[in-house]
């Protein structure tokens, strides 16, 4: 197994010179080399990170993007709707037009929005020059609609994943898995929101006015070049591409108008590195209302949420007539040896009179505490270097199989001090523990992603339900990009009681993958 880290403690963040928007990103790292087990591990020191200007320091002059919804049709029963995943060019930044990736457009993607119950269809097809895969996370659906490594679309060839909304009302999200190659996807812009609704949400005194009082936010730091093109040098840091611009929706210095007195802002992290830990320049409590996989039984009233990379949060935030607030990340969590300052997100300005919305109810979703009593495995999961349990991703290897229709316990450690994070397909689990304590509000609702503290012991309740198949597998890995590519992530089948398994389409088969 992993030996203990010979691995110093990380550097004091060096004091940096205040960097203005507009300025080429020259990456600075400092390299430190680290034996790990074996391997190496480069990172860098904080002070090589690129960071965004300092928190009070943006002029934020743009209006806030909001992604269309996407249209759809109903045919035979079957919600449609239809993504094309298309190369384009962006008016980003003043630099000049950035080329970029998104779906039914040049960056991003439209919202999603179906219905529990729901039938649905995605006609995907591939506009890029390249091959991609589309996949929905946090989505509980069948391992052969899930969109990841083994899924491929090829350039000009389309993909039509079909499967029943079965899960709460939720905000998550779509963007490629393409073995290797995700960071370099989702950074060039291909990413969405897919919003969930059900009956139990619907009937809450809720924001929910698309674009009005209940809007996406979807947060990216990019750099880019002297031409406007985004700077995707991966230079020496150990945890990927981070960035020196904050974007929201594609949008640089980012306002919003609020016209409402409430307002629901659903935040996902969206960077392919970059830990959050969102909050108000004033400081002013929100309700935090949701996580990945949907509702928290009630509000919980707070000044912050953390959110590592592909993490979402739904907070309800109240304003005043007139009033403007920064929405603002302080450095992340010291625990997360994650790095950086606190630095602007986007403005909040509230309209000189504005529309009463209720009170956010004291009571939101039946989210029943984990119960682990009736789990059947139990699972440890080492996360170190760019290895998870010491291997490497191996497209043609299953690392464990699970019986459908059941739970089991999972211990997840970060072994590194430096930043991982934990994402496993098809489920929402529960935190049932972090070092034998019971879990943060934060981490106390559905899950499908969790920032790793080094060091510490987060058992999580993972439950397998309704879908089996021998062939075609879930990913678990790290979230922060780079490393998933790296290789941080494996791979399990869920199957019948006693089905073998039977994995198809190894590393290298790039035929005959569009047949379901
Ligand atoms: Cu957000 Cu395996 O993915
Ligand atoms: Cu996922
Ligand atoms: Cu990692």
């Amino acid at each position: 197994m992993t030996s203990a880290l010979p691995l110093p403690p990380p550097p004091p963040v060096a004091p940096r010179p205040r960097r203005r928007r507009g300025l080429v990103a020259v990456l600075i790292a400092v390299p430190l080399i680290a034996t790990v087990a074996g391997g190496a591990i480069w990172f860098a020191t904080n002070s090589g990170r690129p960071t965004p200007p300092a928190a009070g320091t943006v002029a934020f002059v743009e209006p806030l993007r909001v992604p269309e919804l996407a249209p759809s049709r109903v045919e035979d029963g079957v919600r449609v709707f239809e993504l094309e995943a298309q190369t384009g060019a962006s008016a980003l930044a003043p630099q000049g037009e950035t080329p970029t990736l998104g779906y039914n457009g040049a960056h991003l993607g439209p919202t999603l929005v179906a219905e529990r119950g729901e039938r649905v269809r995605v006609d995907v097809s591939n506009g890029l020059a390249d091959e991609t895969t589309v996949h929905w996370h946090g989505m509980h659906l069948p391992a052969a609609m899930d969109g990841g490594p083994h899924t491929t679309i090829a350039a000009g060839e389309s993909w039509q994943p079909e499967w029943t909304i079965d899960q709460p009302a939720a905000s998550l999200w779509y963007h490629p898995h393409l073995h290797g190659r995700t960071r370099e996807q989702v950074d060039a812009g291909l990413a969405g929101m897919f919003v969930v609704r059900d009956d139990e949400e619907s009937a809450l005194a809720l924001p929910r006015t698309y674009g009005v009082d209940d809007v996406p936010l979807i947060v990216q730091d990019r750099s880019f070049n002297v031409d406007g093109s985004f700077a995707g040098g991966l230079g020496l840091q150990f945890d990927g591409v981070l960035g020196d611009t904050i974007l929201v929706n594609g949008t640089i210095t980012p306002y919003f108008e609020a016209t409402t007195e409430r307002v629901r802002l659903r935040l996902l992290n969206g960077s392919s590195a970059r830990m959050y830990d969102f909050t108000f320049a004033d400081g002013r409590d929100f309700d935090l209302i949701a996580t990945d996989g949907g509702l928290l039984p009630s509000p919980v009233s707070s000044s912050s949420v953390p959110l590592s990379p592909g993490e979402r949060a739904e907070i309800v935030v109240a304003v005043t007539p007139g009033e403007s607030v920064v929405l603002r990340s302080e450095a992340p969590d010291p625990a997360l040896h994650a790095g950086g300052a606190a630095f602007d997100v986007m403005e909040l300005r509230a309209a000189a009179s504005l529309t009463p919305s209720p009170e956010v109810p004291d009571r939101l979703a039946d989210v029943p505490p984990p119960d682990a009593s009736g789990a059947v495995v139990e699972r440890t999961f080492v996360m170190s270097g760019h290895e998870i349990n010491d291997r490497e991703m191996a497209m043609d290897r299953v690392d464990f199989t699970a019986t459908v229709d059941t739970s089991e316990v999972w211990t997840v450690r970060n072994e590194n001090p430096l930043p991982h994070s934990f994402h496993v397909h098809d489920t929402q689990f529960r935190v049932l523990s972090v070092d034998g304590a019971a879990p943060p509000a934060h981490l106390a609702g559905f899950k499908d992603t969790i920032a790793l503290e080094w060091n510490r012991e987060y058992r999580l309740l993972v439950r397998f339900d309704d879908y089996a198949d021998p062939t075609t597998p879930y990913m678990y890995h790290c979230h922060l990009l780079w490393h998933e590519d790296q290789g941080m992530m494996g791979q399990f089948l869920v199957v019948e009681p006693g089905q073998a398994p039977d994995l198809k389409r190894p590393e290298g088969d790039t035929d005959d993958r569009h047949d379901h």
